[in-house]
């Protein structure tokens, strides 16, 4: 159905592979598109809760195609450039927590799409790094930005400016990555940590998603006052009363999503 991109469904887990292989999985103009296709789907129908994006092979994503570049117009990599933020938007934007397991390279682009991601999972032979200084240009799908939000200015200019890449250790140091998996093992660490989010209120999830990136841009009063709306929003669900509910009975709940 993709031509860049695989999917694999399990339960309500759905695993998205970059997948070009041959390419360390570069991201060009059909990666981004199919990327978008699939978040459009995925947020009209309850089959997927949970996101998972990894890479097929040894690397997550090294970036964006430079093959591409050799004869772009100044016109087309604009467009390239503002095709890759909306769909980082759109990630940002999903009701359902994408986690990316960093298997390899996740350089460029490939960092940028795992800072647009709520979580990330690493293998321990994973890089990162923002190399577009060493072609002469910027990171462009808001790595100078999100990185920056994360790391602070002297680590992002440093890492910018040098175009080096720190391996999974030091993003884990950084804040960057939530934990550190074997070799080959980043999807399993992502997949569990996916079965745990399963196990809670989904609305609760997603709205934990929502007010901490919509806080994050608002001053501290404005960001509690969204917190307080969102938990008196969850108190009347029926999701609340559930949890309560199985609390009290001594066993687990069944969440409805409402
Ligand atoms: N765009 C297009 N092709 C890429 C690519 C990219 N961003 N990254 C890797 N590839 C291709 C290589 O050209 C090579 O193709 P080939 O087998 O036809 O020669 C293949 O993927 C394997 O990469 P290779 O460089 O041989 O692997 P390596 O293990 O020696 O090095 C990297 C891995 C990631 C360090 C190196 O590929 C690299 O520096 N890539 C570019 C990263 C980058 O600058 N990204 C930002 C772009 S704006």
């Amino acid at each position: 159905m993709y031509e860049t991109i695989r999917i694999e469904q399990r339960g309500e887990i759905a695993i998205l592979y970059f997948n070009r292989p041959d390419k360390l999985n570069a991201i060009n103009a059909t990666v981004y598109k199919e990327l978008s296709d699939y978040l459009q789907s995925i947020e009209q129908s309850e089959a997927v809760s949970v996101l998972i994006l990894t890479g097929e092979g040894r690397a997550f994503v090294a970036g964006a195609d430079i093959d591409d570049y050799l004869t772009m117009t100044l016109a087309q990599f604009s467009a390239f450039q503002r095709l890759g933020r909306s769909v980082m938007a759109q990630m940002e934007q999903l009701q359902r927590p994408i986690i990316a397991a960093v298997n390899g390279y996740a350089l460029g682009g490939g960092f940028e799409i795992a800072l647009a991601c709520d979580v990330i999972v690493a293998a321990e032979n994973a890089k990162f790094g923002l190399p577009e200084a060493k072609l002469a240009l910027l990171p462009g799908g808001g790595g100078t930005q999100r990185l920056t939000r994360i790391v602070g200015s002297y680590v992002a200019k440093r890492m910018i400016f040098s175009g080096e890449s720190i391996d999974a250790q030091r993003a884990y140091e950084l804040n960057i990555v939530t934990e550190v998996a074997e070799k080959g093992e980043a999807l399993n660490a992502a997949v569990t940590l996916a079965e745990k989010i399963l196990t809670n209120g989904q609305l609760a999830v997603r709205m934990a998603k929502r007010i901490i990136d919509e806080g994050l841009e608002a001053s501290l009063p404005t960001a509690l006052s969204l917190e307080m709306d969102a938990t008196a929003h969850l108190f009347v669900s029926d999701d609340k009363r559930e949890g309560i509910q199985a609390f009290v009975e001594k066993r687990p709940p069944q969440f409805s999503g409402r």
